[in-house]
């Protein structure tokens, strides 16, 4: 049983007693099932774009269509932590970093996260400077598939290695709360999180970050594409719901 509204100081101070276990949710539903469950950060990512809306990749997702689900998440009043993605090119220089987190915040998340370290630090202090708690995103970016050609691991070669450790440090330095380490190689997710003084959470990043963190529907096995192959344990709820709605068909059609 938790107590109380869970802060950006609750999940700081988990590293090295418990493992965080995170998840994503876009709407009011999903977000009440998550707290219910006992999850105690609630990211509204921009996964939103493939999962729920439609889209290619993230670059395509809006603050108002983040704004939108984060509303609906945060209707679900949970215990829980609630981080929301900040969407691709609304973070490009401190100001606009400023005010797009500050309409996240205002449609009722409690943190905010945007993709990179070094290359967006003055976006980051500026941020945590007008008092919006920071979660940082390394590794493979998703907002920067167009430019790379693709969704590739990080971490291979030593100069990538130790980018890595200088963007996590960087990030801790300044004051975010919790890093995600996304497709990271699992040596250097390693040498992240044992280095770094705030708490780690991998997605595809190998098993001794401080946590994890999962697209709730790859979990559950209710995403429209393919599941991806960090996912271990799916439930494959798709082929449940699609059989039911099937039997449902049938028995309408047969009266
Ligand atoms: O948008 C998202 O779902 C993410 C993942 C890392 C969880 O950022």
């Amino acid at each position: 049983m938790r107590a109380g509204k869970t802060t950006e100081a609750d999940i700081r101070g988990m590293k090295g007693r418990r493992r965080i276990a995170a998840l994503t949710a876009y709407d009011f539903a999903m977000t009440k099932l998550l707290d219910a469950a006992g999850i105690p950060l609630i990211l509204v990512g921009d996964s939103l774009g493939m999962v729920v809306l439609g889209y290619p990749d993230t670059t395509h997702v809006t603050l108002a269509e983040m704004e939108h689900h984060v509303r609906a998440a945060a209707r679900a009043k949970p215990q829980a932590l609630l981080a929301a993605d900040m969407p691709y090119q609304t973070y490009q220089s401190p100001s606009a970093a400023v005010e797009s987190a500050r309409l996240l915040v205002a449609a009722g998340a409690q943190a905010v996260k945007a993709e990179g370290g070094c290359a967006i630090l003055p976006q980051v202090r500026a941020i945590l400077a007008a008092g919006i708690p920071f979660l940082g995103h390394l590794g493979m970016l998703p907002q920067s598939v167009l430019e790379e050609k693709g969704y590739h691991v990080k971490g291979k070669t030593e100069a990538e290695r130790s980018g890595l450790l200088a963007d996590a440090a960087a990030l801790a330095q300044a004051g975010a709360f919790g890093i995600v380490l996304e497709l990271v190689t699992p040596p250097v997710a390693r040498e992240i999180t044992q280095k770094s003084p705030i708490p780690t959470l991998g997605i595809g990043a190998g098993p001794d970050c401080d946590g994890e963190i999962l697209v709730v529907t790859d979990l559950l096995g209710t995403s429209p594409g393919p599941i991806p192959r960090h996912v271990k344990k799916n439930s494959r709820l798709a082929e449940q719901m699609g059989a039911a709605i099937v039997q449902w068909r049938c028995s309408v059609e047969q009266q």
